[in-house]
């Protein structure tokens, strides 16, 4: 094994010393020092300041997951959903319902491009504001892209009891989730950097399979 060679496998041994930090100071008591520790390593092992952006299907898991890398990387933390609520001072389904979903995908499309002077994150994005691919070329001038997926039946589960996603309301079964799914899946797929399946994985398991991927990717 010549010397670059075995530099490559400290990093692939560093990355994955650093997953093992990210799931102890996540799920421990918050310890801001070593969630800083963990955010220099993992910045030095990318060799950047990029922010993770988290996409996928609604019900993926991707708040769970932003709140979880916020503890444990000691990120900032923001959701483009509550971004626009917080804006427009009303909920999602309001918002649709008052001015239409292309009105929705117009403040989408304004948040992504205001994320980028706001610094290095994680980003939790609303399921649908990768499919416009403007949003996907400016998201990654300052961003990874986090493909969060899970089955239709998964997300059914994960989803059915909530009544602030219009795009499901009235539409809550696995047939409609499975086709919309479908629908999105390729442009899903092209715009991300890594893709993590989230079906029987806790939180934990999820976020250290993720620093991992993108610390040696
Ligand atoms: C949408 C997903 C939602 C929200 C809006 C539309 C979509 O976000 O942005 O209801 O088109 O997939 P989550 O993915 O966070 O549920």
């Amino acid at each position: 094994m010549d010397a670059e060679q075995k530099l490559r496998l400290c990093d692939k041994n560093l990355a994955s010393l650093l997953a093992e930090r990210v799931t102890l100071v996540g799920a421990g008591a918050y310890d801001e020092r070593e969630a800083q520790k963990n955010l220099a390593l993992f910045n030095a092992l990318f060799g950047g300041t990029k922010s993770i952006a988290l996409i996928g299907f609604m019900g993926a898991g991707k708040s769970t997951v932003s709140r979880y890398l916020k503890r444990a990387l000691a990120l900032a933390e923001r959701e483009t959903d509550a971004m626009i609520v917080e804006q427009e001072g009303m909920p999602i389904t309001d918002i649709f319902e008052k001015y239409g979903e292309p009105y929705f995908r117009e403040l989408e499309s304004k948040t992504v491009l205001s994320l980028e002077s706001m610094g290095q994150a994680v980003i939790s994005c609303g399921g649908g504001l990768v499919m416009r691919k403007e949003n996907v070329e400016n998201l990654k001038l300052s961003s990874r892209i986090v493909l969060l997926t899970a089955t239709p039946q998964t997300t059914l589960e994960r989803v059915k009891n909530s009544t602030e996603r219009p795009i499901l309301n009235g539409n809550m079964n696995v047939e409609y989730i499975a086709q919309l799914m479908e629908k999105r899946r390729e442009t899903y797929q092209k715009a991300a950097d890594i893709t993590i399946a989230t079906d029987h994985k806790d939180v934990a398991a999820i976020c250290a399979e993720l620093v991992e991927k993108l610390a040696v990717e």
